[in-house]
């Protein structure tokens, strides 16, 4: 059989990499729906070797006839359609981070907790923040193997993971640097051409990043570890796609790095890349436009018992957001 799909957010960064994707896969379409605001609407797509015509997206668009929506715009378009068109019967895919700890919904990367998708009271289904997915898909061998204690993970995350008007900021920049001309900062605070920036999403009275605690929550919940010690800082830097992770974990029991390299390889969705003594080791430009989280420079931490150091890159588009949400299609569809 065949589902009918509809994207909020289809001109988005993430919606755009979506239809790519449903093409790749050759999803079973039976139709499609895309939508975006007033900007947009009359914008032709094409997806499968058809031409879609993007539509707006008001209080009044009709989704009967919809098996899948998935959803990458803005938090209110969110909070707004998610909880209705879940109502409604269409299984939501969502991409924001308004549902993800609503014990109500499940929060998904398929590799890792499949069995999440059984049940869901309110027919949306999150994907995780698009660190948190490549961060569990290299913890969860690890774990199974001999359990994960605390980790430690700093971002260098692209400014695709802010949408389609920041990568132009970046783009503009440069642009403007090359030419000796003023730079103008809008989707930013500061400058990030030739630059970064410890901050990601807002700050807590206490200093943290709403990014930061995005991760540590959501790795609990997905690794099912209430528990587990996680600390995160995350810094955007001036790369356009793919999100790069220093991750340090002290795991309950020994593991040596090749050990580690084997359960890493066995992981499906992961692809370990690392020989560094011939140079070979994961970056940006390597992950760009691929499905796989690359995992290198896996070696001793001997600043502690049992600690290890990974260095992950994965496509934030992709695995990030818009993969993960097709897998779960896909896997909601297998049954
Ligand atoms: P549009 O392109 O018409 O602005 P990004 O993450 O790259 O910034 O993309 C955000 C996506 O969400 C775009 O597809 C954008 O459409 C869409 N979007 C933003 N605001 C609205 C809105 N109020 N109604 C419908 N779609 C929206």
């Amino acid at each position: 059989s065949a589902y009918t799909i509809a994207i909020l957010g289809a001109t988005g960064a993430v919606g755009k990499e979506s239809l790519e994707i449903l093409e790749e896969r050759n999803f079973p379409l039976a139709g499609l729906r895309l939508f975006a605001s007033k900007r947009s609407a009359g914008e032709v797509m094409t997806c499968q070797g058809k031409e879609w015509t993007v539509e707006e997206l008001t209080e009044s668009s009709s989704f009967a006839g919809v098996d899948f929506a998935f959803i990458s715009a803005t938090d209110s378009i969110s909070k707004e359609y998610g909880p209705r068109l879940g109502a409604a019967g269409v299984v939501v895919i969502d991409d924001s981070g308004v549902f993800r700890m609503d014990p109500q919904v499940p929060l998904v990367v398929p590799e890792v907790n499949a069995s999440a998708l059984r049940s869901l009271p309110r027919g949306i289904v999150s994907i995780p923040n698009c660190t948190t997915t490549p961060l569990v898909m290299a913890l969860k061998p690890l774990h199974d193997a001999v359990g994960v204690k605390r980790v430690v993970v700093t971002t260098f995350q692209s400014v695709s993971g802010t949408g389609a008007a920041a990568m132009d900021e970046l783009l503009d920049q440069t642009r403007a640097l090359m030419a000796f001309r003023d730079v103008k900062a809008e989707v930013y605070p500061y400058q990030i051409a030739f630059n970064l920036l410890p901050h990601i999403g807002s700050f807590s009275e206490g200093g943290e990043c709403s990014e930061e605690i995005k991760i540590v929550r959501e790795t609990r919940k997905i690794l099912d570890a209430p528990t587990m010690r996680v600390t995160s800082t995350t810094v955007r830097v001036p790369v356009l796609r793919c999100h790069s992770e220093s991750i340090n974990v002290e795991l309950e029991k020994p593991l040596t790095p090749n050990e580690a390299r084997a359960a890493l390889a066995a992981m499906p969705g992961v692809l370990v890349y690392d020989d560094p003594l011939k140079k070979l080791y994961p970056m940006p430009l390597d992950a760009t436009g691929k499905d796989e989280v690359y995992v290198g420079r896996i070696r001793e931490d001997a600043s502690v018992t049992n600690g290890l150091n990974l260095w992950v890159v994965s496509d934030n588009l992709r695995k990030g957001a818009a993969l993960n949400a097709v897998q779960i299609a896909e896997s909601l569809v297998r049954g």
